[in-house]
């Protein structure tokens, strides 16, 4: 039986009264959750499979999966990763795949020799990597340094210490941080794989860059972690699963219109974007599994301490997707650092938005390319900015002229990841911005996860969705 208050209830009387004549449906659900990614996807599996809660997921697009990207080559029926790559070995990782019987394997490596390119004006960097060995040495180094802090900020910020009890390590700014401790080989491993999504990372506080990369990388890295993928190489084949299993219970190509939260529960109006059906959804509990931009949030008559909490956060955008023009040389990796990077500067690095690196990954010349946007890059600004930095690099003859003329990339896929890395200032850290943020949880019915409450890794996401499972589940039998 779902207790609900009068206003919600007339709310529903008025639906299931048009609903005959035009198309609504109204649905009475435990739990209501929205965004199908990382950490949606999987809380919506737990509380149905395995707690029993009659759930309904909302989800923008028409798969599951969130920054996912498998593209399958349709002449080979080989895929290809182009967003998330692999996942890392944490929590029950491995058992999550297992109840979908998805087999697992490791990740194919592509080996690409590596051209150091300022983008800006297509010359070559003459930038000298330290040893392997010595990049090493300082990955072993950087993880004895962050290791400790680790549960501080993952899988969320539950125990993030109160504003006295900071480490002031955690909000220096990234490049005086790797300085003090003399870890600048290392940068050579940390950007190009993960550092790279926060923009310039040697700009950015400490934590925040810990949270793009931190114990986890670089345990994987010293071969300390594990990290695997679906033994097909496709990534998509866990949400496919999940959507499989879901079934019915998703809405897809659907968004929140408007909402009314309260302690008793909460009713979302829901549009699918194609069939133009609204639904009306009551439930006891609301899961928000999406970023909480002011753009996402628009539609959920936030109250002020939500907005102000929230409105702090900052973001980048990112994008990813393949392109496979033949000027682009089989087996290379053109990477963008900035001239003054040369020879060892390995902390200048370029300012957002830029082209992070073209790489590539097989197939009939597939190259992976990967934009790092400011707040106002757009997927079209995107696309248009790799467009104007593939020109650069034919114009500078960095790449092999199949024809003569200007040209246009050729886009194979293309992939929104949109706002993410959320952070805030020092000063909001300071001010206790992370109590601040955990004390959301509960209100109104409204609990959340993704990003921006816990960290960017897929498995580290399902095991921030265990931490709230107890407080969703509370009072709900
Ligand atoms: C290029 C790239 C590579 C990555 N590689 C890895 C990796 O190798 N390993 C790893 O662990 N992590 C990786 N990550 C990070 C990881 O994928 C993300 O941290 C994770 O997906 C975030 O999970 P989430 O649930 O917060 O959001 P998402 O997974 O982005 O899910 C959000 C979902 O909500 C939907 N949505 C958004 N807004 C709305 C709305 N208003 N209404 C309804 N639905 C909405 C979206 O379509 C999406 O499906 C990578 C990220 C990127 C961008
Ligand atoms: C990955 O490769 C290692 C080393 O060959 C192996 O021990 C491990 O089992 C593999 N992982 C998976 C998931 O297949
Ligand atoms: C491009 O133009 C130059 C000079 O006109 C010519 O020599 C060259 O063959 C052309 N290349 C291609 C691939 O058409």
């Amino acid at each position: 039986m779902i207790l609900l208050p009068t206003s919600i209830l007339s709310l529903v009387a008025s639906a299931s009264l048009v609903s005959a004549s035009s198309r609504h449906e109204t649905l009475y659900k435990d739990v209501v959750i929205v965004g199908g990614g990382a950490s949606g996807a999987y809380a919506a599996v737990r509380l149905r499979d395995d707690y029993g809660k009659s759930i309904a997921l909302i989800e923008k697009q028409d798969i599951l999966g969130g920054m996912v990207d498998s593209y399958v080559d349709p002449d080979t029926k080989i895929p290809y990763d182009f967003g998330v790559k692999s996942f890392i070995d944490a929590g029950n990782a491995k058992g999550f795949f297992d109840r979908f019987n998805i087999p697992l394997g490791n990740a194919s490596v592509v080996t690409v020799t590596t051209d150091y390119i300022d983008f800006t004006t297509g010359q070559v960097v003459q930038y000298d990597l330290p040893p392997f060995e010595d990049q090493m040495a300082a990955m072993a180094k950087f993880l004895a340094i962050v290791e400790p802090w680790e549960t501080l900020m993952q899988p969320g910020y539950d125990h993030f210490p109160l504003p006295s009890a900071i480490p002031a390590d955690l909000l220096l700014p990234y490049g005086e941080f790797i300085t003090k401790h003399g870890l600048e080989a290392a940068i050579p491993l940390i950007y190009p794989t993960t550092g790279l999504g926060l923009g310039n990372m040697a700009r950015e506080t400490t934590m925040f860059v810990l949270q793009a990369f931190g114990a986890s990388m670089a345990r994987a890295f010293v071969g300390k972690q594990a990290q695997f993928v679906p033994a097909s190489g496709r990534n998509q084949d866990l949400y496919d699963a999940i959507a499989a299993d879901l079934a019915d219970d998703v809405l897809y190509s659907s968004t929140v219109l408007a909402s009314r939260r309260s302690k008793a529960g909460v009713s979302l109006t829901v549009r699918n974007h194609r069939t133009g059906q609204i639904s009306q959804i009551h439930a006891r509990r609301l899961l928000l599994a999406i970023e909480p931009t002011a753009d996402n949030m628009a539609p959920f008559d936030l109250d002020r301490n939500e907005r102000s909490t929230l409105g702090k956060f900052t973001y980048t955008n990112e994008y990813t997707g393949l392109v496979n023009n033949p000027d682009f040389v089989s087996g290379m990796s053109y990477f963008n650092v900035p001239a003054s990077a040369a020879p060892d500067n390995y902390l200048v690095l370029p300012d957002p938005s830029f082209t992070a690196r073209i790489d590539y990954i097989g197939g009939d010349n597939l190259f992976r390319v990967t934009v790092v946007g400011d707040e106002s890059l757009d997927a079209n600004g995107a696309k248009k900015l790799v467009q104007k930095d593939f020109a650069t690099l034919l114009k500078a003859g960095r790449l092999q002229a199949a024809t003569n003329g200007s040209r246009a990339l050729n886009w194979v896929d293309f992939s929104a990841h949109g706002p993410m890395h959320a952070r805030v200032s020092v000063k909001d850290v300071r001010d206790g911005f992370f109590q601040k943020l955990t004390a959301l949880q509960g209100g109104r019915s409204t609990w959340w996860t993704g990003g921006a409450f816990s960290v960017n890794f897929q498995t580290t996401l399902w095991e921030y969705d265990e931490l709230i499972l107890p407080g969703i589940l509370k009072g709900l039998d």
